[in-house]
């Protein structure tokens, strides 16, 4: 009677632990073939506070080429996602007065084409690549200061904290930051940008024409920025070649 009972609960038992065996082994082949892929939006989304940016990311189509990247890089991403309320607190019209080229600057100013976890910023020397560059094909750079426990993000415009990590797991760190990283290249003090080239379709209307106060009053601004960037550039070559001397 004892030993029929003892016979019984030994065969539950192991059977038992047959199924939970069997259960556990059969747990880690299910999700192996088919590994989610990394999302950038994802992560964004689960942090709640970054809709201004998944919609810049979005509107830019920079969203994609990042999935992508994560997809295919070696040496993974990182990205520094700026919250709504850093967007709000821009000035008004910030995003506005930046051309489309500009906006897709602004965007992929947030990303570094590594992985950077906290502590490998320490050992990492300033300035830092961005995945922005200009359309000269000059790359936007930040510098980070850190510390083992904090880091420090700079343009040269704003000087922020990185106020929260949403991931850092290889190949994807993303950095909650409180202000937007304004490239220096497109807000920083300089003289008259050479952006807009002097308009050439209209030889008929010279400065010729003192009289005429309007057109002429535009005209007089650009060359005062035609003589800007002269300047610029002969300062620029004649500091290279005192470097070179
Ligand atoms: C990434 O996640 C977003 C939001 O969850 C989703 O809309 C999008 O389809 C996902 N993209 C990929 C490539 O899985
Ligand atoms: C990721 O890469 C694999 C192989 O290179 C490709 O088949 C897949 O479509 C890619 N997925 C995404 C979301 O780009
Ligand atoms: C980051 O900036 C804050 C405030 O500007 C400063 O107190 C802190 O020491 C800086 N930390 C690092 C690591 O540079
Ligand atoms: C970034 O760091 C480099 C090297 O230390 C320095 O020359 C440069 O002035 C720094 N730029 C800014 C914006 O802090």
């Amino acid at each position: 009677m004892a030993s029929t009972t003892t016979t019984t609960i030994a065969l539950v038992l192991a059977t038992l632990l047959a199924f939970t065996t069997s259960g556990a082994r059969a747990q880690p082949l299910a999700p192996a073939p088919t590994p989610a892929p990394l999302n950038l939006t994802a992560v964004l989304e689960k942090g709640g506070q970054y809709n201004t940016l998944i919609r810049l990311l979005r509107a830019t189509q920079v969203e994609q080429q990042i999935n992508s990247q994560l997809n295919n890089s070696f040496n993974g991403l990182t990205v520094f996602a700026p919250t709504d309320n850093a967007f709000n607190t821009l000035k008004a019209g910030t995003l506005n007065s930046l051309s489309q080229q500009q906006q897709v600057a602004l965007v992929l100013y947030h990303v570094l084409p590594r992985y950077y976890s906290l502590s490998t910023f320490q050992t990492t020397s300033n300035p830092v690549r961005t995945q922005a560059s200009g359309s000269n094909g000059g790359v936007y750079t930040i510098n980070v200061t850190s510390t083992p426990s904090q880091a420090n993000v700079s343009t040269g415009v704003v000087d922020t904290p990185i106020s929260n990590t949403l991931k850092s797991d290889f190949p994807l760190a993303v950095y909650s930051v409180d202000r937007v990283l304004l490239p220096y290249e497109l807000f920083g003090a300089k003289p008259p940008a050479p952006a807009p080239a002097p308009e050439k379709e209209k030889p008929g209307k010279s400065d010729r024409s003192p009289t005429a106060d309007g057109p002429s009053a535009a005209v007089g601004l650009k060359g005062r920025g035609a003589g800007w960037s002269f300047v610029v550039g002969v300062v620029w070559v004649m500091g290279i070649i005192g470097s070179l001397l």
